[in-house]
């Protein structure tokens, strides 16, 4: 079979598929977006050809519309509604690109109050499910009680899950948004023995995460504000990232009407993979394991080596081929969070510093576009704030819930949505008869 361009018919582009082996073709729609490659409407493949397509990791297929992100991989571009990432990072804040990501539109004064109100007001969890922590071994990753815990909303805000009812979405939203931050101060909290800390609505949405995270009985917490500053950056750059694996993962969830809580449950557990957001985990790890700059050239000869499995973390991005405009802001970030904490000179901060020069500079990390991902510099931002490694990963999932829930509005809004349910290429078997078991 080959697929041929044939001009435009009427003011519709189409492409032809040629099909040699039964003889037949058929005109496939090609739809334009706003911005990015148009995309092949295949639909009809199936019906009229009998034909399935195979892209295993989706790298050629688009599985939804979608108004919200927009990524050009080749020129390192990132939009949220049209808003580049480097403006909303340094003008803008969480809360107001939460609502950006929600509503499409930047909020006036008035509106961004009440919003940010209302996720204030909803940052409490039910006490009943402060016991759940005491179900886990303190040594439990905090990804583990976040997939458990956000799951086990469910069980516990049943006035928000009828999908079909906008009020009850939006509850869900707000609690989710609300929620998140509190439940990943509490695994943190509950890891090191230390009691839970109380949401304040005071402060702002990450000085209130930091209070929750660092605070004690016994002393009074003011956040800095350069820190609280930074993990507001972070937290806008990982707010939304268009249809990553797990942003995938809550929409096919979603597709089957599941509830928003358990949706994004799924989103965390697919998330938590070193190759999603389990990568700024790995970076520390691995920086940990090099140990001396002095090994550096070992490592990066690994990271080449075909025949072994080692990745240099932090570094390559499915999607930018160039570099990520993310890891560009975060560099200047952890700059400044180093600086403020004065401890620039530290070894491990040297040893990253020297393992991206080298990486930047070398033939095979350059002609395969490997260039350091937002996880690189993420995993040092928060080392440095005295984030534990494990709690890197969680740091991602907290402002992603707001991208996940407005994919997972867009999705549910969506009249040509379906089920998500993809087909396959079977290559097992042929039907044979059954062995009874004294003749095996
Ligand atoms: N170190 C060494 N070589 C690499 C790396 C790396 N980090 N990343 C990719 N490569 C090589 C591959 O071996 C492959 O080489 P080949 O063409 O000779 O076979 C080539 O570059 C292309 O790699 P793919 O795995 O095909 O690229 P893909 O787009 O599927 O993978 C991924 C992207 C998963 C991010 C990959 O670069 C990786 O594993 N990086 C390390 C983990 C990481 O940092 N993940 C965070 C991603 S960002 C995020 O989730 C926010």
């Amino acid at each position: 079979m080959t697929a041929s361009d044939k001009p435009n018919s009427g003011n519709t582009d189409t492409i032809t598929v040629i099909d040699n082996k039964n003889n037949q073709r058929l005109d496939l729609d090609i739809l334009t977006g706003e911005m990015g490659p148009d995309v092949i409407d295949i639909r009809k493949l199936y019906h009229d050809l009998d034909y399935f397509t195979y892209d295993p990791g989706f790298t050629s297929t688009a599985s939804c519309d979608s108004a919200i992100t927009y990524i050009d991989g080749e020129k390192g571009v990132l939009m949220h509604r049209g808003y580049k990432i480097e403006e909303l990072s340094s003008q803008s804040n969480f809360i107001e690109v939460s609502y950006l990501l929600l509503y499409g539109e930047l909020p006036n004064e008035q509106e961004l109050a009440e919003f940010e109100k209302d996720v204030k007001r909803h940052s409490l969890v039910d006490e009943q499910l402060i016991r759940f922590y005491n179900g886990f071994r303190r040594d439990a990753h905090p990804m583990a009680i976040m997939v458990g815990v956000v799951g086990a909303l469910s069980a516990f805000y049943h006035d928000s899950q009828d999908i079909s009812d906008p009020k009850q979405r939006h509850l869900a939203t707000i609690r989710l948004i609300g929620k998140m931050p509190t439940i990943a101060a509490m695994a943190y909290k509950y890891a090191i023995g230390q009691p839970f800390v109380y949401p304040s609505s005071e402060l702002s949405y990450t000085g209130n995460f930091l209070r929750m995270m660092f605070s004690v009985p016994a002393e009074d917490y003011v956040p800095n504000p350069v820190l609280e500053r930074a993990i507001d950056c972070l937290f806008v750059l990982h707010a939304d990232h268009e249809q990553n694996a797990s942003t995938s993962t809550v929409r096919l969830a979603g597709s089957s009407q599941a509830n928003p809580f358990a949706c994004i449950a799924a989103g965390i557990a697919s998330l938590w993979g070193p190759a999603h957001g389990g990568a700024n985990e790995a970076v520390l790890k691995m920086l940990i394991e090099i140990g001396h700059k002095d090994r550096i050239p070992e490592f990066i000869a690994r990271a080449k080596d075909k025949k072994d499995p080692f990745r240099l973390m932090g570094f390559g991005h499915r999607v930018y081929k160039n570099y990520d405009p993310r890891a560009k802001v975060l560099r200047d970030s952890a700059h400044d969070v180093l600086s403020e904490l004065g401890i620039a000179d530290q070894p491990l901060f040297e040893l990253a510093l020297e393992l991206e020069k080298i990486a930047l500079e070398d033939e095979y990390f350059i002609k395969k576009k490997l260039f350091p991902n937002v996880d690189f510099y993420s995993g040092i931002i928060l080392q440095a704030m005295g984030f534990p490694s494990s709690m890197f990963t969680v740091m991602f999932a907290i402002p992603r819930t707001a991208g996940w829930i407005s994919q997972w509005h867009e999705m549910l809004g969506d009249p040509v949505q379906k089920i998500g349910r993809p087909r396959q290429r079977y290559i097992g078997h042929g039907p044979r008869e059954y062995v009874s078991m004294d003749e095996r």
